[in-house]
């Protein structure tokens, strides 16, 4: 049997990793800037998430949820805590997509109604209302595509107005990423979330705060919506939350009640999945990462603003978009196979950086100098 052959690699086989450093199989190291995506958060093998995984592992691995697992609920608590979202209530699942598919199906039980609006650039995941609500009409089987979900240009608060006093009270749910990843690294503006917050309230929709990627302290605070001082009703995780484990929540606001079965899974919440995620947590807080992610991505984005070839730097923290011109779209290929350096994209020219918040300054210095290297070239 072969592999479905969806996605464009690169050739290399990563074999053992440490911290951001990884190795490919013949032994050559490379500085990962990437994080397998957003989702290495403390770091590969990081020595207290291994202890913390295999004891688990050696105890029991899985049970389902039709029995006690104090492991959620241990989980639940710090999960508040880290995250100031102290009164908020947690479900478990698997994924990304699953969170935004669970948030989105939440918030039309809780008020009944059937109207998403999301926007322009936004990526949701890719199972069906999700996908409904990617702007990416590629990824959208005929099966998925539905007029549920109307989309509106990204930070217009005008046009976000204008959809609320034409259909205001048949909206069930706003959902918004804090900062786009997959659209290239674009950062919500404080004022489109308040006014997303205020319209909410006014015509009782759910605000969704798609947290996958840019949330889990990635910017510096838990969720990036924090920024803007909004609460959102809904935020929905995964990547970083399990340093590689699959996990993925939602968070939920106080005002949305729970009825037995309105939601379900078979896996989210397992016992190895809740010691992942509770290990994360414990380093992210022992460690100050949020307050580490800061200090670096503002000295990184600092310094990748003064280079003059670069046309724009976006982002917080240590989610940082390098926008570079059509005819600089070979560097990031380039960073990989000259100076063994993992980056992201986004298209079309957008370098996307995404490592672990535990990069140093001297990581962040020695991409500095490569890019700079590779710069000059042209
Ligand atoms: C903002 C955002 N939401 C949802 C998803 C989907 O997550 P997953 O791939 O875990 O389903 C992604 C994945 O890249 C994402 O960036």
């Amino acid at each position: 049997m072969n592999l479905f052959d969806v996605y464009p690699i690169n050739p290399v086989a990563i074999t053992k990793a440490k911290g951001s450093t990884v190795w490919d199989a013949q032994g050559n190291e490379y500085l990962d800037l990437y994080g397998g995506h957003a989702v290495i958060s403390i770091g590969h093998t990081h020595p207290h998430y291994l202890k913390r995984v295999t004891e688990q592992l050696a105890q029991i691995g899985f049970y389902s949820n039709s029995v006690e697992m104090p492991l959620q609920q241990q989980l639940a608590e710090l999960l508040g805590k880290v995250s100031g979202k102290i009164d908020y209530q947690l479900f478990l699942c698997n994924s990304g997509a699953e969170a935004n598919e669970n948030a989105l199906k939440l918030a039309s039980f809780h008020n009944g109604r059937k109207k998403v609006i999301a926007f322009r650039g936004a990526f949701h995941g890719r199972t069906s209302l999700a996908v409904a609500a990617t702007d990416h009409p590629k990824i959208v089987a005929p099966v998925n595509e539905t007029d549920n979900v109307v989309f509106l240009p990204f930070n217009d608060v005008e046009a976000l107005e204008h959809a609320f006093s034409t259909f205001g009270e048949e909206v069930s749910s706003v959902i918004i990423e804090g900062i786009q990843g997959v659209g290239g690294i674009r950062v919500a503006s404080n004022e489109f979330l308040q006014k997303i917050r205020a319209l909410t309230i006014q015509y009782g929709a759910v605000f969704i705060a798609d947290s996958v990627q840019c949330g889990y302290g990635r910017t510096g605070r838990f969720y990036s919506h924090d920024h803007a001082g909004v609460d959102a009703d809904i935020y929905s995780m995964a990547k970083g939350m399990g340093n590689g484990f699959p996990i993925g929540a939602i968070a939920i606001s106080p005002a949305i009640k729970p009825w037995f079965g309105m939601l379900g899974t078979t896996f989210g919440g397992n016992h190895l999945a809740c010691a992942a995620a509770l290990a994360v947590l414990e380093v992210i807080q022992h460690e100050e990462l949020m307050q580490h992610a800061t200090e670096v991505g503002d000295y990184l984005i600092a310094e990748l603003a003064k280079f003059a070839a670069i046309r724009e730097v976006r982002g917080r923290g240590l989610m940082i978009g390098i926008d570079l011109p059509e005819e600089l779209n070979t560097i990031k290929r380039d960073l990989l196979a000259k100076n063994r350096i993992f980056t992201g994209e986004a298209k079309p020219n957008v370098i996307r950086l995404l490592p672990a918040l535990t990069i140093t300054k001297n990581h962040a210095d020695r991409f500095l100098e490569a890019l700079d290297e590779r710069l000059r070239e042209f």
